[in-house]
């Protein structure tokens, strides 16, 4: 019997999710005020010298770099991770600066910008580079998101978009944040951006269906996985929105540190 297709899971990001296309759909600038909302509260919370430590490991990184770009200003040791091979040589590819990989100098260079132009745009991609140390394959819903590599807990976790992609409902989003949680030593931080009232996304002809999330389930989630939440800042839209390749009513970022 045919059934019809669930537009999420492992296998459907596996064989559909096209890095290029994502990357060229969502993380440009300029005109891109999700991303410039993300970047403004990263580069905050990571200069602010609350958030600190060695390793940071991300979650979800899919074949994006902009939200590293101003942790690597606080952690040395960076653990990218994603669920597919071909966003994870997508990652790749920029790491070794192969050619045909994602021209990111325009969000550096506002990132840059948005930390005072302490150092240039290429330095900053040089620290980059030099501070992510591994690219795994993971899978946040399982037990330990990446086995069989079994990681040292880290200082922060980082996630942006992963969840409501990853999840397909709330009792899902419960699961894969206690299993992320794992990888967090008590009192660290975990920073996570994404969309609130998410209905699905377009990566090209393909469409990725999300789970909707309300600020007000993400604090009780929070609070069951044993945190505290030290800041959560939201784009404040409560109006629907639609735009042609996504759905979403908000975003926000939030800091959240786990009890010790
Ligand atoms: C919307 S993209 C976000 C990518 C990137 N973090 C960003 O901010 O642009 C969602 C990502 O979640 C990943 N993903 C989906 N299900 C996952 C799972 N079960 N475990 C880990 N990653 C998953 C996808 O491969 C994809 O890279």
């Amino acid at each position: 019997m045919n059934s019809m297709p669930e537009l999420r899971g492992p296998l459907y990001y596996q064989s559909r999710f096209d890095p290029k296309v994502y990357l060229k759909t969502y993380c440009g600038l300029p005109g891109n005020p999700r991303l410039l909302f993300i970047l403004k509260h990263l580069a905050e919370i990571f200069n602010s010298g609350k958030v600190k430590g060695d390793t940071l490991i991300d979650i979800g990184s899919g074949p994006a770099i902009y939200q590293l770009m101003s942790a690597c200003e606080t952690f040395e040791n960076i653990i990218c991770t994603d669920l597919t091979d071909k966003n994870r040589e997508e990652l790749k590819a920029w790491l070794t600066s192969q050619p045909g990989a994602c021209d990111w100098s325009p969000v550096v260079q506002h990132v840059c910008h948005l930390e005072g132009d302490r150092i240039t745009w290429r330095e900053k991609e040089d620290r980059l580079r030099k501070a992510i140390k591994q690219v795994l394959k993971c899978d946040v819903m399982e037990k330990n998101p990446t086995d069989p590599v079994v990681l040292p807990q880290a200082d922060c976790i980082l996630s942006c978009l992963c969840l409501e992609s990853a999840c397909k409902d709330h009792e899902a989003y419960t699961a894969a944040l206690n299993n992320m949680t794992t990888l967090l030593k008590p009192g660290g931080h975990l920073v996570m951006a994404g969309v609130l009232g998410g209905k699905f996304y377009m990566v090209g002809e393909v469409k990725f269906l999300g789970v909707s999330l309300s600020e007000a389930f993400i604090r009780e989630s929070l609070s069951g996985a044993g945190y505290i939440i030290e800041r959560f800042e939201c784009s404040g839209e409560s109006r629907e929105r639609w735009e042609k390749t996504s759905q979403f009513s908000s975003y926000y970022v939030f800091v959240a540190r786990k009890n010790s």
